[in-house]
């Protein structure tokens, strides 16, 4: 117990400061340190209920900000919202029409958790495969992704995959992350593969 980034002190601070979840700060630490958005960027946000994120995106940039989520996410100033399903096969081609060129995209998804840990792990991680898959047909060459994991078996093979498609990657485990969580926190800088087949921007 006891430490700033404890259950409870996380989540009183955030409703104080005004964030929407405690996970705001996960993504405040890894801005913070890697600069992943600057300040004209447009950025996707992928399961981005309830929108502690963002309220954080909107703050760091310009751009267009566009935050996808199965639910409803409540009504934010200068931020665009879809309720739908980021692995249907048909939205990045609806987000890039809505957003033109898109310069980062986040993701910190969960499936909903059944209380099998490794089961649950498994569809976590399929799920970062999932958003990979979004980034590598929006972004723009140079773009940045920074996706959720969970350090298990796959990792490995899903940290090997995202170094196929970027320059730069780095891990992160950030101090608001519960204990004993085995959460960690993929930060991909300059996307290198152009989707110029797919007929995009
Ligand atoms: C941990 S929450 C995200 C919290 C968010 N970053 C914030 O700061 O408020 C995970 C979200 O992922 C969403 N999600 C899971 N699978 C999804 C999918 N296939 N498409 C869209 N959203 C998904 C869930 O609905 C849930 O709201």
């Amino acid at each position: 117990m006891g430490s700033q980034w404890g259950r409870d002190s996380a989540y009183t601070r955030a409703m104080k400061e005004g964030y929407r979840s405690r996970a705001a700060y996960k993504l405040i630490e890894i801005q913070d340190r890697y600069h992943i958005i600057r300040e004209r960027d447009n950025v996707v946000d992928l399961g981005a209920a309830p929108g502690s994120w963002l309220q954080v995106i909107r703050g760091i940039t310009r751009g267009t900000v566009l935050g996808i989520d199965l639910s409803p996410i409540a009504a934010l100033d200068g931020v665009e919202t879809l309720v739908a399903d980021f692995t249907d096969p048909s939205l990045p081609g609806q987000v890039r029409s809505m957003v033109g060129t898109v310069n980062v995209v986040v993701s910190d998804a969960a499936p909903k958790l059944s209380g099998h840990k490794s089961y649950d792990q498994a569809r976590a991680m399929a799920l970062g495969e999932d958003a990979l898959a979004f980034a590598c047909r929006v972004l723009k060459p140079g773009g940045n992704f920074l996706v959720k994991a969970f350090q298990g078996e796959d990792f490995n093979r899903f940290l090997a995959e995202i170094r196929d498609h970027f320059l730069s990657v780095r891990t992160f485990r950030s101090r608001a992350t519960r204990k004993g969580s085995s959460e960690i926190y993929i930060i991909a800088k300059n996307f290198v593969t152009t989707h110029e087949a797919e007929g995009s921007v």
